[in-house]
């Protein structure tokens, strides 16, 4: 102590022979540090060297700026304004300090240094870091929790997004029912990949899923097609009958897809299955019970339908139970990167390379809007797997008119070829430069061209001639 007391009057900081000041400071648990203006060290209390296990008579003439220019007190002189509770790494001592730091004023208002005090909370960061850690650990192990109670069939419906969470959490949820289930979304959202999904994870899941795509069957073949017929129903009958969609459904699901594009006629029949669970083959007299679980779907504004008078509002109430609205890919764009991901391991999925998208190929997926949503996504990943050269898929791999709606990004595409803000007059331009760089490469062979550009060779020659191309 008598040390501390002589260094402290020697550099006639602070009063001189104030033994109790200096008493004070060596009894308190905090480090005590006092700078001049010059920030060198003038004074340390005991706790000080304790906590830097740095002794007096070493830190004391240490010239802060040089051996710890980072630390607050330079800060605190250099601003005049004094800093509290900051945690501040003191690299000399190997430490993490908290505490505070003030500048000290001469009486014409000079800052003539500054005190800092301040404790060790090296352990307590310590203790912090392993704390974010173990949150980490446990978001991830809550994230796997989730995935195991949505359960096998839903964790392959990749997303990350928490709109599209919630939805597949409700879908999980209809699933283990009986429900009838109506899935909404735009063209290639995923809304097959869920009907599966919830016929997975359904209890009928051992007995028969089976699809009908409302849209593709001629309205004189779906009444057959869905409730089969007997034998003798009508001329070209195969003998014997036929069985329809919904007795080969029988115990299981039938998935009615793109029911929005089914004539009015035809809801009024499969209204009549839906109340009554019951069918009758064409040109059959036999009622036949139905155990069927319905799962519908569609990408149509049935609303608006019902409005115009094109979709039966008795059967929107039917199938309308549940509904599972799956939001399009621009609106989810956090599922975008973790899609494609996954696509990229199912296609390389027989081969040991792992591949990569490199940021720039980030950003342009990011940016595009995806009308054609997840299908779209899969072909555009589809056909730079294919070109890439690398691992890595870089933008040039990418579908060149992926980068048109991100043009103000990309100048690699030359903007200056887009003279306008029209679509059409855009889109020839990109198909010109296309056939242009296909005909180069393939040292103007025709055939290899049109392969490549995966036209047909009527459309190519159409081409051709259109933006005057050598025939
Ligand atoms: N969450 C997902 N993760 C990975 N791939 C997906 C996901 N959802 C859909 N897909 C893929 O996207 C494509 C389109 O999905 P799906 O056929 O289910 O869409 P859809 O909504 O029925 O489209 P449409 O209205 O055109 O019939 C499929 O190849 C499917 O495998
Ligand atoms: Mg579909």
């Amino acid at each position: 102590m008598i040390d501390h007391k002589n260094k402290l009057n020697s550099d006639k900081f602070i009063y001189k022979d104030n033994d109790i000041l200096i008493e004070v400071l060596d009894n308190i648990s905090d480090a005590v540090m006092i700078n001049n203006a010059d920030a060198v060290i003038v004074y340390v209390n005991k706790a000080y060297e304790k906590i830097l296990g740095i002794p007096a008579h070493k830190a004391i003439g240490t010239k802060l700026r040089e051996v710890e220019p980072g630390a607050i007190a330079i800060k605190v002189m250099d601003t005049g304004v004094a800093s509290h509770n900051i945690v501040d790494y003191i690299r000399t001592a190997n430490i993490n300090a908290v505490g505070f730091s003030f500048p000290i004023f001469d009486s014409s208002n000079k800052i003539k240094g500054s005190v800092s005090i301040f404790n060790d909370v090296t352990e307590i960061k310590k203790l912090k870091d392993e704390l974010n850690i173990s949150k980490e650990v446990t978001k991830y192990y809550q994230l796997e929790l989730e995935k195991k109670h949505l359960s096998q069939s839903f964790s392959e419906y990749i997303c990350s997004n928490y709109k599209t969470k919630e939805m597949l959490f409700l879908a999980s949820k209809v699933a283990k029912t009986d429900s009838t289930v109506l899935i909404r979304g735009e063209s290639g959202v995923g809304k097959e990949v869920l009907a599966r999904a919830i016929y997975n994870e359904s209890k009928r899941n051992k007995m028969p899923f089976i699809k009908v795509n409302c849209a593709s069957i001629p309205e004189n073949l779906l009444e057959s097609e869905l409730f089969g017929y007997d034998d003798g129903a009508f001329t070209g009958a195969k003998k014997g009958g036929k069985l329809g969609k919904f007795e080969l459904a029988q115990g299981g699901t039938i998935f009615l897809d793109e029911i929005g594009d089914m004539t009015f006629n035809m809801q009024a029949k499969i209204l009549r299955v839906l109340q009554e669970k019951e069918i009758e083959r064409v040109g059959g007299t036999k009622t036949i019970h139905l155990d069927v679980r319905v799962i519908a779907a569609t990408n149509r504004n049935l609303e608006s339908m019902i409005e115009e008078g094109t979709f039966r509002s008795d059967l929107y109430y039917r199938l309308n139970v549940v509904p599972l609205n799956i939001p399009p890919l621009r609106e989810r764009k956090d599922d975008v990167l973790i899609i494609a991901r996954n696509i990229l391991e199912k296609f390389n999925k027989d081969s040991a390379e792992k591949i990569t998208l490199s940021t720039d190929v980030i950003r342009v997926l990011q940016n595009y809007d995806w009308p054609g949503n997840i299908r779209e996504l899969q072909n555009v990943l589809e056909h730079a797997n294919i070109v890439r050269v690398s691992n890595q898929i870089e933008v040039s791999d990418l579908s060149k008119y992926l980068l048109v709606k991100n043009y103000e990004e990309y100048n690699e595409l030359e903007i200056k070829h887009f003279k306008s803000y029209n679509f059409k007059e855009n889109i020839e331009v990109i198909e010109k430069e296309l056939i242009s760089e296909a005909l180069n490469r393939n040292n103007n062979n025709k055939s290899k061209a049109i392969r490549e550009l995966g036209i047909s060779r009527r459309a190519f020659y159409e081409k051709l001639s259109k933006y005057g191309f050598e025939l």
